[in-house]
């Protein structure tokens, strides 16, 4: 049977492509992403992986055991950028961010391995992030701070990955539990396509 990494990249593959071409995540290529937009999506964000990481530690099934480990946690990272803009509770949860958290809630509510789902996309989006780090950096003019989500592993960025990957890898999940996870990160990747849309068409023009 195909490995569990190998069909998460497959089945969430056209999504990832898609969500790259996506406006905010164009902008952020292109260097003209309004610093605010910025710091929303690092505020929304903030708010998801909240409710995501204490549902993780909250999960009692075997398999989220085996993976859900503290240098995971993005939080500390985006606490310590919101912290820099001074501007963390300064928005509520926007409507996606809201549907995102219930579907989290949701899945977590279920005592499966489902989350890992939700955990693969953010632990993959920070490969995206080491490109998108000196591009940033360069139009904000940031030096280090503001960008530690964005920094996330720094240096041992590919070789987290690697690690992460091969635990997933290891686990022992039957094909419908293992569906069940891919269909998780498919979902998530539809609710960050939602979120990042509002964000940037939030945005004054
Ligand atoms: C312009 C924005 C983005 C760029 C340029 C980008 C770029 C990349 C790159 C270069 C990789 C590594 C591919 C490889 O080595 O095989 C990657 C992987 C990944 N990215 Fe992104 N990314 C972006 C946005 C995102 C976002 C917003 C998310 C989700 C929040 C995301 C989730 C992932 C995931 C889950 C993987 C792992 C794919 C796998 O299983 O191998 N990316 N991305």
């Amino acid at each position: 049977m195909t490995e569990l990494m190998e069909q998460l990249r497959q089945a969430t593959g056209a999504q990832h492509q898609i969500l790259e071409k996506q406006a905010f995540n164009q902008a952020l290529l292109n260097q003209n992403l309004p610093l605010q937009a910025y710091i929303a999506q690092l505020q929304q964000y903030c708010l998801l992986l909240d409710v995501l990481e204490s549902c993780l530690d909250k999960q009692a099934h075997e398999a989220v055991g085996q993976i859900w480990r503290e240098d995971l946690r993005k939080t500390p990272w985006l606490r310590e950028d919101l912290d820099f803009f001074q501007t963390r509770y300064e928005l509520p949860a926007l409507p996606a961010t809201q549907d995102f958290m219930h579907q989290i809630q949701h899945l977590a509510a279920s005592e499966t391995a489902d989350l890992l789902g939700v955990l693969y996309v953010f632990e993959g989006s920070t490969l995206g992030a080491s490109v998108l780090l000196p591009l940033l950096q360069k139009n904000y003019s940031f030096e280090q701070q503001g960008t530690a989500f964005y920094r996330a592993y720094g240096s041992n960025t590919r070789p987290h990955w690697q690690a992460f990957k091969a635990q997933m890898n290891q686990l022992t999940l039957d094909a419908t539990q293992q569906a069940a996870i891919i269909q998780a990160a498919q979902q998530s990747f539809t609710h960050i396509g939602t979120l990042l849309e509002a964000i940037y068409t939030a945005q004054p023009a």
